[in-house]
């Protein structure tokens, strides 16, 4: 399974980088707008920045929601570097315009997924990766991560190329669970990625074995 992180925050993004284990960033307009990036020329800035810090493929969300506009919008966040993958929402347009993009050779990301049927769709529209949005499901009483379970099921009988990268990650066991459903991708946030690190046998373990090593 791939790691992605989730933010638009370089601090955090070059934090990940260097533990040596990430694969990709994503982002999206909340994450953007966090870090305080404005204007047409800060963003593709920031995106081509993330593209020189990180060795994958980095999702930059289109703004627009009709057909033509997303077109537009994409051809221009894919000349920012080959790094990118331009992230459609879940829409009729959306679809329509992850088609054009696959048929244009630009890789795609459809983005609030939130059922299997959308999951289909995406596929036949050959997105190179689906999000799947975890942790808006659970808080809506819905297992997220049966989701993903079922849309990895369907895409392995069917044969779909299309990658889940489980989304809306929103603590290290989503990322265990997510990987034993089948994703093919976890982008989350720093903060559940170092926590796969914590378990109090191994602080516990590692202080006895730093003080024998005294008497060594
Ligand atoms: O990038 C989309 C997704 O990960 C959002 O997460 O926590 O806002 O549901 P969250």
């Amino acid at each position: 399974m791939k790691f992605f992180i989730d933010t638009a925050n370089l601090v955090q993004i070059k934090e990940a980088n260097d533990l040596g284990i990430l694969d990709g960033v994503t982002t999206n307009p909340t994450l953007m707008a966090r870090e305080g990036i404005k204007g047409n020329d800060e963003i593709l800035n920031h995106y081509k920045t993330i593209c020189e810090l990180v060795d994958g493929d980095i999702s930059a969300e289109v703004l627009s929601i009709t057909f033509d506009e997303m077109v537009a919008e994409g051809k221009i966040l894919a000349a920012i570097h080959p790094k990118i993958v331009v992230k459609v929402p879940m829409t009729k347009d959306g679809i329509m315009a992850i088609k054009w993009f696959t048929d244009n050779g630009i890789k795609t990301n459809c983005t609030l997924v939130f059922s299997a049927g959308q999951a289909i769709l995406a596929a036949k529209a050959g997105a190179t990766y689906l999000s799947p949005f975890i942790g808006r499901l659970d808080d809506t009483n819905w297992d997220g991560v049966d989701l993903i379970a079922q849309i990895a099921n369907i895409y392995a009988i069917q044969g779909f190329k299309t990658e889940i990268l489980a989304a809306s990650i929103r603590n290290p066991l989503h990322i265990i669970k997510c990987a034993e459903a089948g994703a093919n991708v976890c982008t989350c946030p720093l903060d559940s990625i170092l926590g796969l690190l914590k378990n109090p046998l191994t602080d516990i373990g590692l202080a006895k074995f730093l003080d024998d090593a005294k008497k060594m």
